[in-house]
């Protein structure tokens, strides 16, 4: 190609000393007139012949270069992507040309030089292009964040984060780093595991959080700490979930339940405001967690939308239909939503909401269609008029209703039905039938969480969230008859179905610690030894009491941004497979770097 070349050393040496007097959102009428240099990358060209246009682009905006091939005939070689520098005069877009959509669109700079400061290969996709796979945006991701949205989405990110530093830095926090090489402690995700070499056969993991070492520096007397920190999960990835993310951690001592939600409804009201000028209503309401699995049949429900379970069991109690009767008589509850509008279900659509029970570990689904004035439905010849009336009365049963039962063990019974609610809220959306608000952010507050869960497949109790979680004051007198009625002082931040954070005050007496450990978890005394003596230890020599919290600063700016895929907002993300497309990690390594780590493999698994 034709185009002169020229690196920017020798372009700031000659006639101008800078690459830009101005960036490319910058110029107005009033600055017709004026001759000015301006740098960046082609972002659209049109080549009339006679004349050629350029949509010139940099991180901050686009201003429109015209070029008279006459004067410049290297402007007919430009093409996408190149870089380039322009020198020319400001003047005023003719009568008609004006862009109104642009900051830009009233004025147009004249080329009087061209400097084309590298070329580039044609893009794999015209970068505008709106459905791209997201792959291939993955693998060439330095041209997917020049795109305006991602760019924008970066900055978001920053002045959040800003925002959040001010803030805590405001109230008094400290933000301290902590290590990411830390010790492996199995009871929570899968963990990324780094080999030492000095300390041949040994590993660190990365940090899942930096949960203990927070607590550790309550106990060093740093009483409020903040950390912007990088965590990393080996888990299942979903459009919210990365295997390396961010969290916001805090932690406070002398504090309770009531300082943390004020703390954090604080920095919320600010990030909003500052970050989309939206005033957030605090303090944010709170709900039991009991009630939101009842009432949602999720810990983390989606409120901006009705169709709510409602409990059925007594008026099930001794029914003829024996599946129902059966589920209450074995100590279970029988629970129902009405989708109301959805009885236009094809039996294919019932069968799949049937399968989705099922892989939830339901053992079928019973539903009812009400249509032309009648219940369709295989169960309904076994109900009684007045079990018929209580649904009816209780679901506000019309014409067209499609109603959904699950009868099992209480938590089972509501998530099943939490599930199937989001599915067909999403089916009634697209159907045009049930419209959830963007606009809305409702966020909440879950309280009241049991400390412990009995989890069936291990046949063991877990903690709800993490060992080191508080349990109410006076629900401690149950710890040792009835471990699940314990409530934990634990916390989550909900928003629109997302959960945004979780926290919680932690024990701060080593023998409190010991005892849920050893009694009720029933993690032996080595083992817990092993994993956690030290902090048990450090909480003896004089533990303040503490709490805090960690909201996911991904999701954080996923929800100013308006995106629900957190891949958008982070500069180079994994994809679902935990894969860096563009770089090529994970990779093979070399088999000297193996030997050093005294680690055999089996080589790779076939794909
Ligand atoms: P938790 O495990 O609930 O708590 O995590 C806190 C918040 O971190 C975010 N988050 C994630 N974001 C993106 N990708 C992931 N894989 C991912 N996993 C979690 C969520 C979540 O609400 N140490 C405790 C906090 C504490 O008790 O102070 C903790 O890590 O927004
Ligand atoms: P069955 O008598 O097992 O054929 O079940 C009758 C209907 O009840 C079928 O539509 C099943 O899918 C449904 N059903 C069975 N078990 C349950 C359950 N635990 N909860 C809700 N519906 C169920």
């Amino acid at each position: 190609m034709g185009l002169r070349q020229s690196d920017g050393l020798n372009q700031r040496r000659s006639n101008m000393n800078s690459y830009r007097t101005h960036h490319c959102a910058q110029l107005r009428k009033p600055d017709i007139g004026q001759r000015v240099v301006l740098s960046g990358w082609v972002d659209a060209r049109r080549d009339h012949g006679g004349l050629v246009f350029v949509d010139l682009r940099d991180r901050e905006g686009v201003t429109q270069i015209v070029f008279d091939p006459q004067q410049i005939p290297e402007s007919h070689d430009l093409r996408s992507e190149y870089v380039i520098r322009v020198e020319g005069e400001v003047a005023p877009r003719p009568e008609g040309t004006v862009n109104p959509k642009l900051v830009t669109g009233e004025i147009e700079v004249k080329a009087a030089q061209l400097c084309a400061l590298n070329k580039s290969e044609t893009p794999p996709y015209p970068l505008d292009e709106e459905n791209v796979n997201e792959d291939l945006r993955l693998q060439y991701r330095y041209l997917d964040l020049r795109r305006r949205p991602m760019i924008a989405n970066l900055r978001m990110r920053h002045r959040v984060t800003k925002i959040i530093r001010d803030y805590f830095d405001e109230q008094g926090f400290l933000e301290i780093e902590t290590p990411m090489l830390f010790k492996s402690t199995p009871e929570g995700a899968r963990e990324y595991l780094v080999p030492s070499r000095t300390n041949p056969g040994l590993f660190y993991a990365l940090p899942q959080s930096p949960q203990q070492f927070k607590q550790l520096l309550m106990v060093a007397g740093v009483e409020k700490y903040f950390q912007i920190a990088r965590c990393f999960r080996d888990e299942d990835l979903r459009a919210d979930r990365q295997p390396e993310f961010t969290q916001v951690d805090v932690e406070m001592s002398f504090i309770g339940r009531e300082d943390i939600y004020r703390v954090i409804e604080g920095m919320l009201k600010c990030i909003w405001k500052g970050a989309i000028n939206h005033d957030l209503q605090i303090p944010l309401p709170r709900i039991a967690y009991q009630d939101a699995m009842n009432d949602f049949g999720a810990d983390k429900p989606d409120r901006r939308f009705g169709i709510q379970l409602k409990d059925f069991t007594d008026t099930f109690r001794s029914s003829g239909f024996k599946v129902f009767a059966g589920a209450v008589a074995s100590g279970g509850v029988v629970k129902a939503i009405n989708a109301k509008g959805l009885a236009c279900v094809t039996q294919g659509q019932i069968d799949l909401l049937t399968e989705q029970a099922k892989t939830m570990g339901a053992k079928g689904l019973a539903w009812i269609k009400v249509e032309g004035g009648a219940w369709k439905s295989p169960i309904v010849k076994f109900f009684s008029e007045a079990e018929k009336s209580a649904l009816t009365e209780r679901l506000v049963i019309e014409e067209g209703d499609l109603i959904l039962f699950a009868a099992d063990k209480w938590s089972a019974a509501c998530e099943v039905l939490g599930k199937l609610r989001l599915t067909v809220a999403e089916m009634l959306q697209k159907m045009g039938k049930l419209n959830i608000p963007k606009d809305v952010f409702d966020f909440f507050w879950v309280v009241d969480f049991p400390l412990i869960t009995f989890d069936p497949e291990t046949q063991k109790y877990k903690a709800t969230h993490h060992p080191f979680t508080a349990p109410v004051d006076e629900d401690i007198p149950l710890l040792d008859r009835e471990p699940t009625k314990v409530r934990g002082q634990h916390y989550d931040l909900v928003v629109n179905g997302i959960e945004l954070a979780g926290g919680s005050i932690r024990i701060h007496q080593a023998d409190v610690q010991r005892k849920v450990f050893e009694d009720v978890l029933k993690i032996p005394k080595e083992t817990a030894e092993s994993r956690f003596g030290y902090l048990i230890k450090a909480l003896g020599y004089g533990a303040p009491p503490h709490g805090g919290i960690a909201p996911g600063l991904d999701r954080i700016v996923a929800l100013v941004c308006g995106t629900e895929n957190i891949r958008e907002v982070i500069a180079f993300p994994k994809n679902a497979r935990a894969q860096d497309l563009m770089t090529g990690a994970p990779a093979e390594v070399e088999p000297r770097q193996l030997r050093e780590l005294r680690i055999q493999t089996e080589g790779r698994r076939p794909q």
